[in-house]
């Protein structure tokens, strides 16, 4: 078994160091004068969800984008599986096994459930017409889809319905399981549950708990504090680009979450200077 003895070292049993899946080491990141983020680090492993929490301009979704290869830090490094990475873009992140969800929702409104699921990825038909031509091999494109939400049991009636016909809920859930379908080591999430009413909420929250049990680390960036306490099995609170404090799962109450988010609550090593 593998307990979560210090707030960002994974060890065994035995206290012995475990590779997290994904580590960032003294990230800092600055836009012109602004220091978005200020040395952050932090580790996640296989079949974890961390919570990303912090008010409005903490750095989380700049965190975020560095980590799905749509920017790059200005200091420190990103390890996946204990091997210091760099992504130039998302698709090099995308290749390494990293995929991403931000709020806006990634989806076409164009097509279908299927066209959808396989944006950009798409079966050719393995006749030589198909190859020939490029078709698409439909059939087995929406018996794949269909296996693979049926796998998360995600609730899309059926996968030759159009992505507008879809509701928010639904939609969101699609491009989580697409994600999670494509992606083998690392889910990222950025705010996925705040467009969503309550029982979709819930919905894509049991999502993300099962994309965690099939071995999967996921980031959950969330203003929620619900829904970080439902599903996070830790959180990373971030206030003005640095990290103030890792709650564990034990410690993952709504008054420790508000209270290190705004600052009511601190780590010493944090104390506001001048005892202001
Ligand atoms: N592309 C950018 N150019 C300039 N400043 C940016 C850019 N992206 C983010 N910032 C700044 O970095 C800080 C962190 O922003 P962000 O990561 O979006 O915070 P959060 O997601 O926690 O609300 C903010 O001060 C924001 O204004
Ligand atoms: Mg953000």
């Amino acid at each position: 078994m593998i307990t979560m003895q210090y707030a960002t070292e994974i060890v065994d049993e035995r206290g012995h160091g475990v590779t997290a899946r994904l580590a960032v080491r003294d990230v800092s990141k600055y836009f012109g004068g602004v220091h978005a983020l200020k040395g952050v680090s932090l580790e996640v492993d296989a079949g974890e969800v961390l919570g990303l929490v912090g008010d409005n301009g903490a750095g989380k979704s700049t965190l975020l984008k560095i980590l799905a290869g749509a920017s790059q830090p200005s200091e420190g490094v990103i390890q996946l599986d204990g091997e210091v990475v760099e992504f130039a873009s998302p698709r090099a992140a995308k290749e390494a096994g990293i995929s991403t969800v931000y709020q806006d929702l990634a989806l076409t409104s164009q097509g279908d459930v299927v066209s959808n699921f396989f944006l950009g990825r798409e079966i050719i038909s393995d006749s030589w017409l198909g190859r020939k031509f490029g078709w698409l091999n439909t059939k087995a494109m929406a018996q794949h889809t269909r296996k693979e939400l049926e796998r998360l049991g995600t609730r899309i009636p059926n996968v030759r319905l159009a992505t507008r016909e879809l509701s928010g809920g639904q939609r969101q859930a699609l491009a989580i399981a697409r994600a999670a379908a494509w992606t083998s080591k690392v889910l990222l999430l950025d705010e996925p549950t705040s467009a969503l009413g309550v029982r979709q909420q819930a919905e894509v929250l049991d999502l993300i708990k099962r994309v965690r049990d099939e071995g999967i680390a996921v980031i959950f960036i969330s203003h929620q504090m619900q829904d970080v306490m439902s599903v996070c099995d830790r959180a990373v609170v971030l206030r003005l680009g640095s990290v103030v404090k890792t709650l564990q799962k034990d410690e993952l109450t709504s008054e420790n979450l508000v209270g290190y988010i705004t600052g009511a609550k601190f780590e010493a090593e944090f104390a506001p200077e001048g005892g202001k």
